[in-house]
């Protein structure tokens, strides 16, 4: 049995959130963040609205463009580092709980930036077990609640969004996934971290205080080897499967900084036709980026059934993973 990515959905918060906004909040301008990171606006979602909830609406539209139900549903993975609740009960299993999906397996994954490539390997690996045929993965954040807005190098980086797809069984290999790289190195932890609110560092005045539980980036040492690695990666996960560029139809990268996917585009000769950029209007959503840049391009009519995809990404951790893989869902055809 092999496994394939048989649809895509994704949703945005209404509230967008503009580099002007921040030109009030902190010392930054518009010009400066176009410039170094390529974003132009980030969606916010609303006070009520959770991370469960945008997986939620990701997820239903996924499960409809499938052609399944819920209950055909056997296995729910739901990455993110905003879960709704910071152990227990998982994202993956208030998701299963709103959509009226009860004794199912779900369970949530803890790779940032490169959880949606993790959550599709784990998918692959239980489908090809055997043990699984239907599973939903699903990439939802709601960073704006972990940014610290008084912090310039941070907050006018991230966003909120989710985005999912249904990774199903299949005999076909023309629309099985080719491969995939998923891989860390715990040594560079403290260059993306949230330092405080876990068991090293628990909840206290002080913590709350010094913003200890929002994101914290060495921006500049994360950039240099995001770049290094995610080059080395892209181009390995090619050589092992004897592809090449110009095979790839659509390049869907973690979508953190412009210049890092252009770097990663350039080092691949790829064409612009060929990089899938929505860093612009979304900026960084950890790991819903991927599956919501895939959603726009299905959504344009773009992405097509057997189209080779290349997926990849880097985040905190550090982990970076890539994915070689068909499209094997139907395309849009509304438009
Ligand atoms: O998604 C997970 C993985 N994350 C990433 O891959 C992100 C990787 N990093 C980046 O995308 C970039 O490093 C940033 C966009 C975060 C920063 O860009 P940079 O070109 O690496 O800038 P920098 O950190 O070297 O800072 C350059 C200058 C500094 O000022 P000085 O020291 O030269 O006076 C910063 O303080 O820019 C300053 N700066 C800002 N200025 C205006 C930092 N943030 C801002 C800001 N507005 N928002």
């Amino acid at each position: 049995m092999r496994a394939a990515l048989k649809s895509i959905g994704a949703y945005v918060p209404q509230k967008v959130m503009t580099n002007k906004d921040f030109e009030s909040m902190v010392d930054t301008t518009d010009e400066w963040i176009s410039k170094r990171t390529g974003i132009k606006e980030r969606r916010i979602a609303a006070e009520d609205e959770m991370t469960s909830d945008m997986g939620v609406e990701a997820a239903k539209v996924a499960i409809h463009r499938a052609g399944l139900k819920i209950n055909d549903i056997d296995m729910i993975v739901c990455a993110t580092i905003s879960p709704d609740y910071l152990c227990m009960p998982s994202t993956a299993c208030v998701i299963a709980s709103k959509l009226g999906r009860t004794n199912v397996t779900a369970f949530d994954i803890s790779a940032a930036c490169t959880g949606f490539i993790y959550a599709l390997a784990v998918a692959k690996a239980f489908i090809e077990s055997g043990m699984k045929n239907n599973v939903l993965i699903i990439g939802a954040e709601k960073l704006s609640a972990i940014v610290d807005y008084t912090d310039r190098t941070t907050c006018v980086l991230f966003g909120d969004g989710a985005g999912a797809a249904v990774v199903s069984a299949t005999r076909k290999k023309s629309e099985a996934i080719t491969d995939i790289h998923v891989s860390a190195d715990g040594n560079y932890g403290d260059l993306l971290m949230t330092p405080g609110c876990g068991v090293k560092n628990p909840c206290s005045q002080k913590v709350i205080e010094e913003k200890l539980c929002t994101m914290k980036m060495k921006g500049n040492e994360t950039f240099k080897i995001a770049v290094r690695t995610l080059t080395s990666d892209v181009v390995n996960i090619l050589n092992d499967n004897e592809m090449s560029a110009e095979e790839i139809k659509h390049f869907i990268p973690h979508q953190a900084n412009y210049r890092i996917i252009k770097a990663v585009g350039d080092a691949l000769k790829l064409t612009e036709e060929q990089v899938v950029l929505t860093v612009g209007k979304y900026g960084n959503t950890s790991s819903a980026s991927i599956p919501m840049a895939m959603n726009e391009i299905w959504e344009s009519g773009r992405l097509q059934y057997g189209d080779t995809m290349l997926l990849d990404a880097f985040g905190g951790g550090l982990t970076w993973g890539s994915a070689l893989l068909p499209f094997a869902g139907e395309p849009n055809t509304v438009k």
